[in-house]
């Protein structure tokens, strides 16, 4: 995720540019940039790092222009530097533009552009678009914008300037927001509501496949076809402090429901029909792997338990989970044969930093599964993948749990495919499904609420689920306990007869999955058991599984059981979610927890 601003009026430009790359810094903060027109030529001012490094270099300029965009990084292509910053110009300095979004095709456009002798600055796919508009530009920026829209696929919010054409500013958009905002003195366009609210309420909301001219009196609006269209304005309701959180009460809420999205952002270029293309590993040779560990803490470990469950299915290799604070202090058996992946949110997390490096010095190959880009563990890993999350802001993980199972699959499909086993193609074609799959629980949520009023006057609440389930249900009972401060114990299904079910008596709650096939109806019975001795059930299960006798039963859709984790994630997180703000906890800040852990 990154985020742009951009304006064309009547007064300076820089100011509104700025303050709008201040809100937007939530959607990523590894470097910074404005282009702004300055007597007939185009003054780009770049940095790597937090907007306060833009800041103070931009004192030793004088920047007088009207029209000007800016930008705001969370990388996806190229480490966090002063090249890979945007805006990026063409080799002339006549066109600049800021992108958010992945351009998935750029690979193969680049190859085309470098044929044609273009160079270029930096290891972004962004850069590609510049010079396309470079090579399409024959005095008509319009034009060469529509011809470089059909050119380019992936998904993209783009705000584009020239010094050619210095009465406008285009912007463009596909499954990346821009939202364009009519103030007193400019047309102006941002990635979000809060970085525009100080200027004006009346807003257009640009739809995937728009693209508008925006001048300092006058907006025009196109498909990306090029044919003129009507648009609505609309007057925000609410207040800056409400649009930071985009409407939503929480951040947590609004990450939750940001999942389909970075779901779908972090599968994109990564499917290729029946194929998975991980680009970042190809030098990586499977066949020298005898074993694989998966290490990381609290979330990021309930993800890796996922992970290794698929990958053990499908490659037969022996693979074992471990909690990082348990790695490092257990003489794991690594050696050079050994492959292993550490998963990290926020790649600052003590425990599986120590262990990645514990695991560097014994000589195992490592891989990190990161969010934040830049972070230490993915530059200390030898290689490294990005969920593409965007920054979580609660502290209770949601999204990126959501994004690193995604990713964890794609990864042991990968690891299958390249060593030559047979993988279920179904599976492949099924993920493409799963953000519409996610957008639709989502529309449950009431009933999730409903479930949730079980919960709000307990002090205990048992989870339970077996195989894949389980690692689900360690996480739906720690969702609960961190924000709810409901003490929740998840079990496997059939250990509850070896002890926890003397904890069973009346009015009790447990919350059972049952999803995955083979195993579903056994925990079935294990839930009758409880029902058996006074217990309240919240079973999520399939249309496939014979349920009797229990009222709270939700259905999720009929898909590969693999995929299951990832949709299961939602009610859980939503009856934690409910539970805790019927209970008027700090959902986003719950007592006693950081969301980066960098102490042991
Ligand atoms: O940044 P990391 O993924 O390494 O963080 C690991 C855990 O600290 C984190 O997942 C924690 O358990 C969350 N608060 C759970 O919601």
């Amino acid at each position: 995720m990154c985020g742009i601003t951009a304006y064309c009026g009547q007064n300076k430009a820089l100011p509104f540019l700025m303050q709008g790359l201040s809100k937007l810094e939530y959607r990523g903060y590894d470097s910074a940039g404005v282009t702004t027109l300055e007597d007939h030529h185009l003054l780009t001012v770049k940095c790597k790092g937090r907007l306060t490094n833009l800041e103070e270099k931009l004192l030793s300029y004088k920047i007088e222009g009207t029209i000007g965009i800016g930008h705001t990084r969370w990388a996806t292509h190229g480490i966090p530097s002063h090249l890979n910053s945007h805006p990026h110009n063409n080799k002339d300095e006549t066109i600049a533009l800021v992108h958010n979004g992945i351009i998935e095709n750029y690979r193969e456009l680049k190859e085309e552009l470098l044929k044609e002798g273009y160079t270029f600055q930096s290891e972004t796919d962004s850069e590609v678009v510049v010079q396309l508009l470079d090579h399409y530009y024959q005095g008509d920026l319009f034009k060469a914008t529509l011809k470089v829209l059909q050119k380019i696929e992936g998904s993209y919010a783009l705000c584009i300037l020239s010094s050619l054409e210095p009465d406008k500013i285009i912007v463009a958009k596909k499954d990346s927001p821009l939202i364009i905002g009519k103030a007193q003195d400019a047309y102006v366009a941002t990635s979000d509501i809060p970085a525009l609210l100080e200027y004006t309420k009346d807003v257009y909301f640009l739809d995937d496949y728009e693209m508008a001219i925006l001048q300092k009196d006058h907006i025009q609006f196109y498909t990306h076809e090029g044919v003129p269209i009507k648009k609505e304005l609309t007057t925000i309701p609410y207040d800056l402090e409400a649009a930071k959180k985009d409407g939503y009460d929480t951040f947590m809420l609004k990450e939750i429901y940001e999942q389909p999205h970075v779901i779908q952002e972090t599968m994109r270029g990564r499917i290729n029909h029946d194929h998975i293309s991980l680009d970042e590993l190809k030098d990586i040779d499977f066949q020298q792997f005898h074993k694989v560990y998966f290490v990381a803490c609290g979330t990021a470990y309930h993800a890796s338990l996922c992970g290794a469950h698929v990958l053990e299915k499908l490659t037969r290799l022996p693979v074992i989970s471990m909690v990082a604070s348990e790695f490092r202090y257990n003489d794991p058996l690594i050696d050079e044969n050994t492959l292993a992946i550490f998963v990290s949110q926020s790649g600052e997390t003590a425990d599986t930093l120590a262990a990645l490096r514990l695991a560097k010095k014994y000589h195992a190959t490592t891989i990190a599964i990161a969010n934040v880009l830049g972070s230490t563990i993915s530059r200390d890993a030898d290689y490294v993948l990005y969920t593409c999350a965007g920054p979580e802001i609660a502290v209770a993980s949601t999204k990126a749990y959501t994004t690193q199972l995604i990713l964890l699959i794609l990864l042991a499909y990968y690891i299958a495919q390249r060593l030559n086993k047979n993988v279920d193609l179904q599976l492949i074609h099924q993920l493409s499904h799963i953000p519409q799959y996610v957008e639709d629980i989502l529309k449950d949520h009431t009933l999730f609420k409903e479930y949730a009023k079980l919960l709000e006057n307990l002090h205990d609440a048992y989870f339970i689920g077996r195989g894949l389930d389980y690692a689900s249900v360690l996480e739906g009972a720690l969702k609960l306990k961190e924000i709810s401060y409901v003490h929740a114990d998840a079990y496997v299904a059939g250990e509850l007869k070896h002890g926890p079910i003397a904890l069973i008596e009346n009015g009790s709650v447990v919350i059972a999955v049952a999803l995955q096939p083979h195993i579903a109806a056994k925990t079935l019975s294990n839930i009758q058991e409880t029902i058996a001795r006074g217990a309240k059930v919240i079973l999520l299960t399939t249309h496939n599984q014979e349920v009797k006798n229990i009222e709270n039963t939700y259905y999720l859709p009929d898909i590969a059981p693999v995929l299951q984790s990832i949709l299961v994630a939602i009610p859980l997180q939503l009856i934690a979610y409910y539970t805790a703000c019927l209970k008027k906890c700090d959902v986003d800040k719950p007592r006693n927890l950081a969301k980066s852990v960098t102490v042991e």
